[in-house]
């Protein structure tokens, strides 16, 4: 049978990797969809390096519109990044009646309903299984596998650069600067590693996750973002004390009014597998409620494990590319028509539970002094632990887990506690999930 014609645009890792797959898992890759998939054309600025990682029968060029617009290409794959030329060539290549297939979440977690809506309009598929969570076929399970389910949350460890400083800094006790500097040294973090530290990278990958587990549009700009550059490590080592570890946890949560959609650094029981994703691995924890809870796990980043979710995008546009566009799965899961307008919560209407670490004078009435204001804002503690503070002088730090509050009303209990004679500077603020199947 006709083999199906890809056009990479971008050789870099990625694409190499998806070269060398599909050229050695070829013919079982054509026995699973029926035709073979072929590389025949690629973009790249660097035409030498191209011509290392795809090969001598790949037609080469420096311009990826010239991928776009060769009649020849069934299938365009996008592996150039951000979202100026990446949109251009994504949005050329559905005006042309392309498929397109994509591992870039900025992409589809900014510009994701304008480009469903084109990709609609011409009856094309775009994929991205890659986007989220690297080798984890996370966006099959949510959009077919766990189909009969009311989702209720998602949650997900989906940075690997963070989820190694974080496992490095419980390891060995160091400062958050300590095992960023040591990471970048060894290759492991980018010279900027913002986006991956701060919570961006994965807040592109929850939101993606969020918009198919509720039939919600992609809404990158109301996710909640915090990273993990001010954790300090005194607070891993008392959550450690406590039963926890701190895990940069993506968080989407259906709530009767509007869905939750936040990233910050957060406290997860020990003893949850999810817990113990520790290094550069990803998980993501799915909670329906027919099924119970499902955990998906493996790397979240690297030639073949992305070129693995590639691959099968273009194992799954190749068995449908001929099917009528109705009965193809939706972008999202649910059908375009049904998509919802449920607001996303403002980060103040959060619910959950909190770890809280203050520093105060060690001196009686003190903790009833802060109880007594957590009380008056309906906040009920679950646990609580007192320690020495490292500087001498009759301070004390406290670190209480409160069972679930709104947290509109722990900042307003943090600014009151604050504001006590007896307290020295800010109140820790961490948010903690049970995760309970
Ligand atoms: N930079 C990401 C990570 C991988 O550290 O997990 C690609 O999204």
């Amino acid at each position: 049978m006709k083999a199906i014609n890809v056009g990479l645009c971008g050789v870099g890792t990625v694409g190499g990797g998806t070269a060398t797959v599909l050229k050695r898992n070829g013919n079982e890759i054509a026995r699973r969809a029926g035709r073979p998939i072929v590389i025949t054309m690629a973009a790249n600025r660097d035409l030498d390096r191209a011509r290392e990682l795809v090969g001598d029968d790949v037609l080469l060029t420096d311009n990826a519109m010239d991928v776009v617009n060769n009649p020849d290409i069934d299938i365009v794959v996008e592996l150039i990044g951000g979202t100026t030329v990446a949109k251009d060539l994504v949005l050329a290549a559905i005006a042309n009646g392309k498929h397109v297939v994509t591992a870039n979440k900025k992409l589809i977690a900014e510009y994701g309903n304008e480009i469903f809506a084109l990709a609609q309009e011409k009856g094309v598929m775009v994929a991205f299984e890659a986007a989220v969570a690297g080798g984890i076929p996370v966006i099959k399970a949510l959009r077919e596998g766990l189909t009969a389910n009311q989702i209720e949350w998602v949650a997900g460890i989906i940075n690997g650069t963070s989820n190694f400083i974080l496992t490095e800094m419980r390891d060995k006790g160091s400062a958050f600067a300590d095992v960023l500097a040591e990471a970048q040294r060894l290759g492991y973090a980018e010279a900027d590693p913002t986006f991956d530290i701060e919570g961006h990278d994965a807040a592109h990958k929850l939101t993606i996750m969020s918009a198919i587990a509720f039939g919600i549009p992609v809404q990158f700009d109301k996710a909640y973002l915090e990273g993990i550059s001010k954790l300090d490590a005194a607070d891993i080592k008392y959550a450690a004390e406590l039963g926890y570890r701190i895990k940069l946890l993506g968080m989407t949560r259906r709530r009767p009014n509007g869905i939750e959609l936040r990233v910050s650094p957060t406290l997860i029981p020990a003893g949850r597998l999810i817990a113990n994703v520790d290094g550069v691995m990803n998980a993501v924890l799915v909670k329906g409620d027919a099924v119970g809870a499902t955990m998906y796990y493996g790397p979240g980043a690297g030639a073949e494990p992305t070129a693995s979710s590639v691959i099968a995008d273009l194992v799954d546009i190749t068995r449908l590319h001929t099917a009528d566009p109705e009965h193809r799965v939706p972008h999202l899961a649910f059908q375009p028509s049904q998509i919802a307008n449920l607001p996303i919560l403002p980060i103040d209407e959060v619910e959950t539970c909190y770890y809280l670490r203050l520093t105060a004078k060690d001196l009686p009435g003190v903790l009833a002094d802060v109880t007594g204001i957590l009380a008056e804002g309906q906040i009920s503690v679950d646990a609580m632990l007192q320690k020495p503070a490292a500087a001498a002088g009759g301070t004390a730090e406290i670190i209480i887990v409160t069972h679930i509050a709104i947290e509109k009303n722990i900042n307003i209990a943090i600014a009151k506690i604050e504001n006590l004679a007896s307290t020295h500077g800010k109140v820790v603020k961490l948010r903690l999930e049970h995760l309970n199947g």
